[in-house]
């Protein structure tokens, strides 16, 4: 599949480099933040998104560009200027570095590549973009998100196990995280956690609750939240990079911020558990016993 994005990434760009770029920005402009953009850098940015971006993002940057066909999740639409992955809480604008560290690293498990481009190329492509959502970001009085600090771990890698108990136990209890991704605890596991917290076993199991839900989006269509045993976490490899989405979630999405939602201790052991599931991806016997150990 990649073979073939790249011939036709290539074709795209051979196309469109035949007409001349240099003359489109005829004036600087001044995005939210107070960052600022010369014609030179938008023009440039034409250039570079025209060659390398242009085949899934489409010319008007609606993210039906020639290469996007049958693509899940398909290219962002860059026009709507909501972004799922900036380390702001959702919902907030993100930073040019945001944008920079997606161009870097990709996106897991999607058709969005890591992209070996220059600070410079970078900077340019991402001011260029933003000329696709003028709404959103033109005009020196728009305001950036707030950045997520990465607060201290209290687990700090030496209380592993403790975390993933503690997180397994916040993403059934408190947080109810399998409402839209799925429960990973049997029901003896949960009735022993409600018994804990509220002095009573379960004995009620919603029959759903092993099953993903599709959540509805306002990217254009449905988005699955992860079976984080199976699928690929797109935006975080990490403990830390987890912590990151879990207080920002996920733009345009369902997925929500928890920051002040849950307490931020629980937030890095939920980072724990999560991170222990996505360490079962591709480990298929290990798996195998890990999924029918919570049949009931
Ligand atoms: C082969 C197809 C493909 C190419 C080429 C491509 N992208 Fe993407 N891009 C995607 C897909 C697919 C997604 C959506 C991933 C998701 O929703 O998880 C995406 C998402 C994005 C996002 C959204 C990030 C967010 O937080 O929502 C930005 C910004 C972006 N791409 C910019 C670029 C730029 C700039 C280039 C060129 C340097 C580029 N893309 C090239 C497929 C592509
Ligand atoms: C109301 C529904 C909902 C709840 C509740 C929810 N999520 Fe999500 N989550 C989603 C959706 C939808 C996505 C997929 C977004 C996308 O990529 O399109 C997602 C994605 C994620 C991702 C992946 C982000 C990435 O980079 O791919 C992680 C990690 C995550 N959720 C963890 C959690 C945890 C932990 C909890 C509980 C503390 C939780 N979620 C609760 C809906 C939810």
């Amino acid at each position: 599949m990649l073979k073939n994005v790249k011939i036709i990434l290539g074709l795209v760009a051979l196309m469109a480099l035949t007409s001349c770029k240099d003359s489109h920005f005829k004036e600087d402009k001044v995005f939210a933040g107070g960052v600022y953009a010369t014609k030179e850098s938008l023009n440039h940015g034409l250039s570079i998104y025209t060659e390398y971006c242009m085949a899934c993002h489409g010319v008007t940057g609606e993210g039906n560009g020639v290469a996007s066909k049958g693509l899940y999740p398909p290219p962002r639409n860059l026009t709507k200027g909501i972004y799922k992955f900036g380390n702001v809480v959702s919902g907030e604008l993100p930073h040019d570095e945001d944008f920079k560290q997606i161009l870097k690293k990709g996106l897991h498990g999607t058709a969005m590549l890591p992209w070996d481009l220059s600070d410079q190329q970078a900077h340019d492509v991402i001011q260029y973009i933003k000329t696709f959502a003028p709404q959103t970001w033109e005009g020196k009085d728009k305001k950036l998100g707030t950045k997520i600090v990465v607060t201290k771990d209290p687990y700090a890698e030496v209380h592993v196990d403790s975390a993933i108990q503690r997180g397994k136990e916040v993403y059934h209890t408190v947080a109810q995280c399998w409402t839209c991704h799925r429960a990973y605890a049997t029901h003896a596991e949960l009735s022993a956690f409600n018994q804990k917290i509220n002095g009573e076993p379960l004995t009620d199991f919603d029959p759903e609750m092993y099953k993903i839900k599709a959540q509805p989006s306002e990217h254009g269509g449905p988005t699955i939240p992860s079976e984080f045993t199976w699928d690929s976490v797109r935006s975080a490899q990490t403990v830390e990079e987890i912590y990151v989405r879990l207080n920002a979630g996920v733009g345009g999405t369902s997925m929500p911020s928890w920051k002040g939602t849950l307490q931020d201790d629980e937030i890095w052991a939920v980072s724990y558990y999560v991170k222990s599931l996505m360490d079962l991806k591709g480990k298929h016997a290990e798996r195998k016993k890990f999924v029918d150990a919570i049949k009931n």
